[in-house]
């Protein structure tokens, strides 16, 4: 994946506003309307499309990650104007996977492949597809400008209607490329799932956060409640298949095995700017400590579930896994030591999750794709390159997520999370 530097580019007459504090989702939800009382709403189903990445080594997977890891920790902390200001945080993808969603955007819609991602919050399209204006587009007349490790994205601002399966979003502000602008793997834009306030940056003449689609999709009353519930199958070598869900407005009880366990949104910063929540972490039936209850995230941006360097440290003593620098950056383990492998643990609103020796190694029918032997065994666990107690010290990416339903209400601050039929899946 990339860092997306998000810059307002003035170089028009509207002076932008930017604001170096995030103002509290409170302030968007109170600009918008009251939702009207309606009879229940059926949640809103979308599939997730898997798609592999053509051809290449793939071996910054963990560096890739590592690097979005720091911009989130920066953004986060907003120690730095500039970068609070300046960064925003996406991960375009250069993983072996992504997952994307069909998007469309103007009157009538033309449809977008987007990438998912729960760790920024602008909607921006037409890296492939054109976005032609239509009768519901607004040009906000102003220019926004992001760069990306690789590339530039330039664009556009924009109002439109955006089309989520039978959700109509009205007045979305939307970033829209300029042409010329790629995106990997065949990927249009962002859907930008993530906290309101990162969208602080984006406000025009209102320094209040510029409201993210499911903002709009809930105070223009469509939905019923403010979840969104994600749901990811875990990585095969097939692409383009239907590998996921997101819903809007629920959750999807067909996709679970078990209670979904809802727990606050952590208030520790910087992960509080993000899907931030708190756990611990146990390896096997020791139970020896991996982390220590502490303050993380869950991001699906990002491939790998990364732990602080001392609770990677003591994950790779637990294992007895190498460090394969040379090759593909991650753990790696002979074949014949598989067997001994155990599950992780992480508790979380005092539950147990328990994440399988399965569900640790990386889908070896992918290993070549990554720079790897066929016969190795890499794991999915990876360092995040800072120490504990800093206030961000798990990230758990997608990997994490191929095995749990997760659920995010943005409007409660509450987290949810639940056992699928894929938490115990032998499918790597
Ligand atoms: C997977 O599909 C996408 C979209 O069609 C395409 O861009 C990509 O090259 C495909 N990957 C492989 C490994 O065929
Ligand atoms: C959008 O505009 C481009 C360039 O004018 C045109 O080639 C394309 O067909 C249009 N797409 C749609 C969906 O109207
Ligand atoms: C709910 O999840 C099940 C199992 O994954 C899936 O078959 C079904 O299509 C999903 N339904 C909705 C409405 O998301
Ligand atoms: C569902 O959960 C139950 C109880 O934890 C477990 O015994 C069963 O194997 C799970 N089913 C699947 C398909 O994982």
């Amino acid at each position: 994946m990339y860092r997306l530097h998000h810059h307002i580019v003035p170089t028009s007459p509207n002076v932008l506003m930017l604001t170096s504090t995030f103002a509290l989702l409170a302030l968007a939800l109170a600009a918008a309307a009251a939702p009207p009382v309606v009879v229940d709403k059926l949640p809103i189903s979308l599939a997730l499309t898997r798609r592999l990445k053509a051809g290449g080594s793939m071996k910054q997977l963990a560096d890739t990650d590592r690097a979005r890891a720091r911009v989130l920790q920066s953004l986060g902390k907003g120690t730095s104007k500039t970068s609070k200001r300046s960064v925003f945080p996406v991960s375009l993808t250069n993983e072996v996977v992504s997952y994307s969603v069909s998007v469309g955007v103007g009157t009538p819609p033309t449809y977008h492949d987007l990438l998912l991602d729960t760790g920024s919050s602008l909607t921006w399209v037409g890296a492939i597809t054109p976005y032609n204006e239509t009768s519901s587009s607004v040009d906000i007349g102003e220019p926004l400008e992001a760069e990306y490790g690789a590339g530039t994205f330039t664009g556009r601002a924009f109002q439109d209607t955006v089309t989520l399966g039978n959700l109509v979003v009205q007045k979305q502000f939307i970033g829209v490329a300029d042409p010329g602008t790629i995106m990997p793997d065949g990927l249009d834009g962002i859907l930008g799932m993530g906290p309101t306030d990162l969208n602080a940056d984006l406000s025009l003449d209102d320094p209040s956060p510029s409201p993210t689609v499911t903002d709009n999709a809930f105070a223009q009353g469509l939905l019923d409640t403010y979840e969104i519930g994600i749901q990811f199958h875990p990585t095969t070598s097939d692409n383009g298949t239907v590998d996921g869900m997101l819903t809007f407005g629920g959750t999807n009880s067909s996709a679970l095995n078990g209670t979904i366990t809802t727990v606050p949104l952590t208030s520790t910063t910087p992960s509080s700017s993000f899907v931030g929540i708190d756990q611990s972490i146990t390896y096997g039936t020791s139970g020896a400590t991996i982390l220590e209850s502490t303050a993380g995230i869950t991001d699906t941006g990002t491939a790998l579930i990364l732990l602080a360097s001392d609770a990677f440290r003591k994950y790779m003593k637990a294992t007895g896994a190498t460090m394969d620098d040379v090759e593909t950056g991650l753990l790696k383990l002979p074949a014949s030591q598989y067997d001994n492998l155990q599950s992780l643990f992480f508790n979380i609103g005092g539950q147990t999750f328990e994440f399988t020796k399965n569900a640790q190694i990386f889908p070896r029918s992918l290993n070549t794709d990554i720079g790897g032997d066929a016969d190795s065994v890499y794991l999915i666990v990876g360092d995040l390159g800072t120490p504990s107690g800093e206030g961000l010290d798990f990230i758990n990416g997608y990997a994490f997520m191929q095995r749990f339903y997760t659920v995010y209400n943005t409007q409660d601050s509450s987290f949810g999370i639940a056992n699928t039929p894929f938490t115990f899946a032998e499918i790597n």
